[in-house]
């Protein structure tokens, strides 16, 4: 098998905690405590990512994602943490005031262009294009990082993410581990890990951004991309993979009062963070699928960070 160096980045291994709401037992995986600007899923796979941008000679990061992309404020921190700069290609629109994600990513100087959504099913042209120019007008070489980090490089943070959970719990006594998916890379490293061990372990995951079978083709895609690109010696457990689906219906953007409720209630009783567009829906899928039943301690929540999301919809959360 092949393995790639990396820059370290992120405050790991991250705490494995068990808590307890409303008299039932769950574990919690917290990679929401990789970092404190850097918080969050995005800084494992930075670590590899940037490292290659580095030993590529890029000048600046070009990335993208939604006006409040967690990835695209880490990305933002973490670049100017080794001294480049960032671009970002944010679907969204110009603001005159700037919050949360945004606001972090602008404060640090990143550059911004905003697209619509149809422009933005088109970023990763815009984005290549842009490089060219820059290449040609500056001589400046751009480092491209698709959207979510969720390449190959990125998800390989993941695949390494499965073997410092098994130094902290034993995965055979584990029958899922549950976790919020909008580009699907950190879904893809965790099943290539799963797959490639014994344990009867899945991972469920619960989509945000795309629809079911989208996010289920594109995970078992880079997983298996990665395979191939690692040699690693596995067949993709295609049904290692499980998708729980309807829990954005309301749209990647949005939350809806239900889930913001059981956000509040969480918070307030154990002081636990969950963001309205990923770890809050996730948590409302784990909380009526496996935590109401009370099998929090058979299937794990992995907190992938996100909090800057919370500001800027103050008035949502205190209705
Ligand atoms: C807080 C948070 N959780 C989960 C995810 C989903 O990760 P992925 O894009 O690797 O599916 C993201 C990013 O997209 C995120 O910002």
């Amino acid at each position: 098998m092949k393995s790639i160096n990396k820059i370290n980045l992120a405050l790991i291994p991250t705490p494995l905690e068990i808590c307890n709401f409303e008299n039932k037992k769950f574990i919690i995986k917290r990679d929401d405590l990789t970092g404190c600007e850097l918080s969050g899923n995005k800084i494992r796979k930075l670590e590899y990512l940037l490292h290659d941008a580095k030993k590529k000679k890029a000048d600046i990061i070009f990335t993208c994602g939604g006006e409040q992309s967690n990835h695209a404020r880490a990305v933002t921190l973490a670049a100017k943490r080794l001294g480049l700069n960032t671009k970002l290609f944010l679907w969204g629109k110009e603001k005159s005031n700037y919050s949360g994600n945004l606001f972090l990513s602008k404060m640090c100087g990143a550059e911004i262009k905003f697209l619509n959504k149809r422009e933005f099913d088109n970023v990763n042209e815009i984005m290549f294009k842009d490089s060219q120019l820059l290449k040609k007008r500056n001589g400046l070489n751009a480092y491209v990082i698709p959207e979510g980090g969720a390449n190959v490089i990125g998800s390989y943070g993941y695949f390494n993410f499965v073997s410092e959970l098994s130094s902290q719990t034993d995965l055979n006594k584990l029958d899922g581990i549950v976790v919020a998916a909008g580009s699907g890379g950190t879904a893809a490293g965790i099943l290539a890990a799963l797959s490639k061990s014994n344990y009867k372990t899945k991972v469920i995951v619960v989509n945000v951004l795309y629809d079911a079978e989208t996010i289920r083709n594109k995970i078992l895609n880079l997983a298996k991309a990665l395979i191939n690109e690692f040699n690693i010696d596995v067949h993709l457990s295609v049904d290692k993979l499980i998708v729980l689906d309807g829990y954005s219906t309301e749209g990647y953007k949005k939350i809806n009062q239900d889930k913001i409720k059981l956000i509040k209630k969480f918070a307030s009783e154990s002081g636990i963070l969950f963001d309205p567009a990923y770890t809050g829906k996730a948590f409302y899928a784990y909380y009526h699928n496996f935590l109401k039943k009370d099998l929090g301690m058979k299937y794990l929540f992995v907190h992938t960070g996100g909090l800057f999301g919370i500001f800027g919809r103050e008035k949502e959360y205190i209705l």
